[in-house]
């Protein structure tokens, strides 16, 4: 049996092991424990990355609580191999929830939609504006988990990194993240910045209105990814109803998917200036849907 602490760790960390506030890998769930499968300690560097999320003498490891990111409960060593305690996440990913298959997963409905894409902007957002801002570097549907009221968090901290300060990026030799959802200056020249985190939210979004995924091969030659050819449709309302997921039927407000749209669209511009901060999409959202409820209050009214 390994030692095993229980995080936030009440002593120092024993020299020589990676820091709690760099384990950041998440696996499989088995058990009510959420439980993780192993990463080994000695081959951290790929999926852990010491410099990530925090250095924990400042702090920020403590501020990486937030109801929107999942929280790890505690890691333990099995001799050489690693294994991280997460919070147990009832729904499983939104990934399995927009593109499972089979009689167990019924189509999310349009308001769990949204309140899921808030949710996960609120923990980018989140992670974003802390002191040192943190690139999550990895933003895709099956990285956000879903608690048992749908409440969304992110997980997976593997390959986030410590922001640059100002404008300037970080330029990695090894481009990680994952195709379909990365930002193209990252997939390009390795730059990366705290926008190419809104770019994958902004792929996010759209699989969101259209159940579509962010790569499918399965699509005609031309379509497999997502964003090359979905922009039109997200700035006229006609086409945009061609695409919305068929799972919602006419089941969704039109008002509030065409303004996500537009906003999904903002998130996908090429250049990382163009897009909006995670701060601003995630108060667009909270506004449409806002405006939403208040036009079904009105309805019920009358
Ligand atoms: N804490 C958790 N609670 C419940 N399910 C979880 C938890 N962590 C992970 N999972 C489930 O395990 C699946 C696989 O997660 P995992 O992070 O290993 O792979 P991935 O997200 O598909 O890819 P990547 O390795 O690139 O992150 C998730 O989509 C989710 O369904
Ligand atoms: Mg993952």
């Amino acid at each position: 049996m390994g030692i095993c602490w229980s995080y936030p760790p009440k002593n120092p960390t024993p020299t020589g092991t990676v820091t709690p506030a760099g384990i950041s890998h998440s696996q499989t769930t088995s058990g009510s424990y959420g439980i993780s499968s192993t990463t080994t300690a000695s081959t951290t560097t790929t999926t852990f990355n010491s410099a990530s999320i925090t250095t924990s003498s400042s702090g920020t490891s403590r501020r990486l609580y937030h109801p929107n990111l999942v929280k790890l409960l505690g890691y333990c060593y099995e001799e050489t191999e690693l294994l991280l305690v997460y919070e147990y996440m009832q729904k499983g990913s939104l990934e399995h929830h927009l593109f499972g298959r089979g009689a167990a997963v019924q189509p999310l409905p349009w308001d769990l939609r949204l309140k899921i894409a808030i949710g996960a902007a609120a923990g980018l957002s989140f992670l974003h504006t802390s002191d040192r801002e943190i690139i999550y570097r990895d933003f895709k549907a099956s990285n956000i988990l879903l608690d048992g009221s749908y409440n969304a968090k992110i997980s997976d901290f593997g390959l986030a990194k410590l922001g640059p300060s100002a404008s300037q990026s970080h330029l990695s030799t090894t481009v990680m993240g994952t195709p379909g959802y990365a930002a193209p200056e990252y997939m390009q020249t390795g730059h990366l910045y705290v926008k190419s985190d809104v770019y994958g939210f902004g792929v996010v979004l759209v699989e969101i209105l259209t159940g579509l995924r962010a790569i499918d091969l399965n699509r005609p030659t031309g379509y497999h990814s997502l964003t090359d050819w979905i922009k039109p449709h997200l700035h006229d309302k006609r086409k945009l109803r061609r695409v919305m997921d068929h799972h919602l039927g006419d089941k969704y407000p039109i008002k509030a998917a065409f303004p996500i749209a537009k906003l999904a669209s903002r998130c996908l511009a090429p250049e990382p200036k163009m897009r909006p901060s995670m701060k601003d999409v995630l108060e667009d959202l909270q506004g449409i849907q806002a405006s939403t409820n208040k036009t079904v209050e009105v309805r019920g009214d009358h």
